[in-house]
């Protein structure tokens, strides 16, 4: 899929970005590669930092593959400058399959050009037509509300060790996923975000 690219600020650098027929700015999503991934890893570790392998939601992401159809990547001519991923998760003790949203990573120099933006819609629709009914992300609110992403604490939603439970967000892709999903909690009225199982394949809906 091939988008044209946002107006860049006046003084930002062109760089190498692709044009079209028509001499227009465009930048192409394409489902992930295996050989993207040396790409993805770089691009990560300069908008993140190489420590964001400590994060709490990382933990979701150790010896458990992408989602394989959502896991989708952004390129201006043969140049990645963007990425997203989704990791599988459980809910209610593995009552049912959610999905977290991350990382989402643009380039830095091509930051605020519509790349994230259409990243994030394209595949939240993807993952809606595959039959998921909820995603979850630790990020920005600011950022993520323009999707349709509430607060997910005050719905009980607990990341077990995540610091920034403020940042903890979701969106129901299907009418009832929110209240299917919220009458798993346990006792104390929490719904557990757990892990999937190590090597484990993605959990069909
Ligand atoms: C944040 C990030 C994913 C946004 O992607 P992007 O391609 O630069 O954003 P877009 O061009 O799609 O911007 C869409 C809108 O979000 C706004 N926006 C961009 N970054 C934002 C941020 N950090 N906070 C709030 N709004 C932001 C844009 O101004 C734009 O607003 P508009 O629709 O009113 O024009 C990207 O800049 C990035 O990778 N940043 C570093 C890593 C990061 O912070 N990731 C997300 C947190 S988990």
């Amino acid at each position: 899929v091939t988008y044209p690219t946002q107006t860049a600020a006046p003084d930002a650098a062109i760089g190498d970005a692709a044009k079209d027929a028509a001499g227009v700015e465009t930048f192409t999503l394409l489902p992930e590669t295996p050989a993207a991934a040396p790409a993805i890893e770089a691009l990560l570790d300069d908008v993140f930092g190489a420590d964001r392998f400590g994060r709490v939601s990382y933990r979701y992401r150790v010896d458990v593959p992408p989602v394989v159809g959502l896991s989708w990547t952004a390129y201006e001519g043969q140049r990645l400058v963007g990425t997203i991923r989704y990791w599988p998760v459980t809910l209610g003790g593995g009552a049912m399959p959610a999905l977290l949203l991350g990382p989402l990573g643009i380039a830095r120099d091509r930051a605020g050009r519509g790349v994230g933006r259409r990243l994030m819609r394209h595949t939240l629709e993807l993952a809606g037509e595959q039959g998921y009914g909820l995603v979850l992300l630790v990020g920005d609110p600011a950022y993520y509300q323009r999707f349709g992403f509430l607060p997910a604490t005050p719905h009980g939603f607990l990341m077990p060790g995540e610091p920034r439970p403020e940042k903890l967000q979701m969106i129901a892709l299907r009418p009832g996923a929110l209240a299917a999903a919220k009458a798993l909690h346990d006792a104390k009225g929490i719904v557990t975000i757990g892990r999937c199982q190590s090597g484990g394949q993605p959990l069909l809906p």
